[in-house]
């Protein structure tokens, strides 16, 4: 877990006031983030984002489609930086490309995740933005992508963690700057625990 761990707080009051507990440790957030989205609170997080980064170099933005859109565009906005969207489906006019398979827990799957070599480039210093980290196994298809591609992971920003999966800590022993907005460290009984600083 991150030493420095600060929520962002206009985030923990709308998880308390419209996120809902589904079973299975799901926190259904449609309401301003996954299907409905707040530009607002968005702004406002992709701000903190861009603070949190402040100390890295960093030419590109990288997520996966769909959640992940955007909040990564409003990053990149901020930044300056193109946007790259890794595909969960080969599109049929793409041709030199890398490739990876992802396991999804949710949807208890694995799909191939793809990105045109004509966007990650050897040099790269790619930041990585999605809305969720549960078990991490996105981010450990954008960290083979990035490897690929022989381009520099400079760190990973999540909107919401949720830290009784272990996608959190293993990404941060593996040594990358992993930064979430809200951490939850439990969804059981249908309440929401949130990790304090
Ligand atoms: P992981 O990448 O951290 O391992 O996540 P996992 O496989 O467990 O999750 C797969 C999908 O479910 C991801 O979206 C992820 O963002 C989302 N997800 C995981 N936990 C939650 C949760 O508690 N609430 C919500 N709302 N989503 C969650 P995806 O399938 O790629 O969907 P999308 O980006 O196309 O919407």
């Amino acid at each position: 877990m991150s030493d420095h761990y600060k929520p962002f707080e206009p985030l923990v009051k709308r998880i308390k006031e419209d996120g809902k507990c589904l079973d299975g440790g799901i926190l259904k957030v449609d309401s301003f983030i996954n299907h409905q989205i707040d530009p607002t609170l968005l702004q406002a997080m992709s701000i903190e984002f861009v603070r949190r980064f402040a100390t890295k170099e960093i030419n590109k933005i990288i997520t996966i489609e769909a959640s992940g859109i955007a909040p990564a565009i409003m990053v990149g906005f901020l930044l300056n930086v193109p946007v790259v969207f890794v595909k969960k489906k080969k599109p049929s006019t793409m041709t030199g490309m890398y490739s990876t398979e992802v396991f999804s827990f949710t949807k208890n799957r694995s799909y191939t995740v793809c990105c045109s070599q004509e966007f990650l480039n050897e040099g790269d210093k790619v930041l990585f933005i999605d809305d969720f980290l549960a078990n991490g196994n996105a981010a450990k298809g954008i960290i083979e992508l990035v490897k690929q591609a022989k381009a520099e992971l400079v760190g990973m920003g999540f909107i919401v963690e949720k830290s009784f999966q272990l996608g959190g800590s293993y990404l941060r022993n593996e040594g990358y700057q992993v930064e979430s907005l809200a951490i939850i460290d439990s969804l059981d009984n249908c309440q929401i625990k949130f990790k304090e600083n």
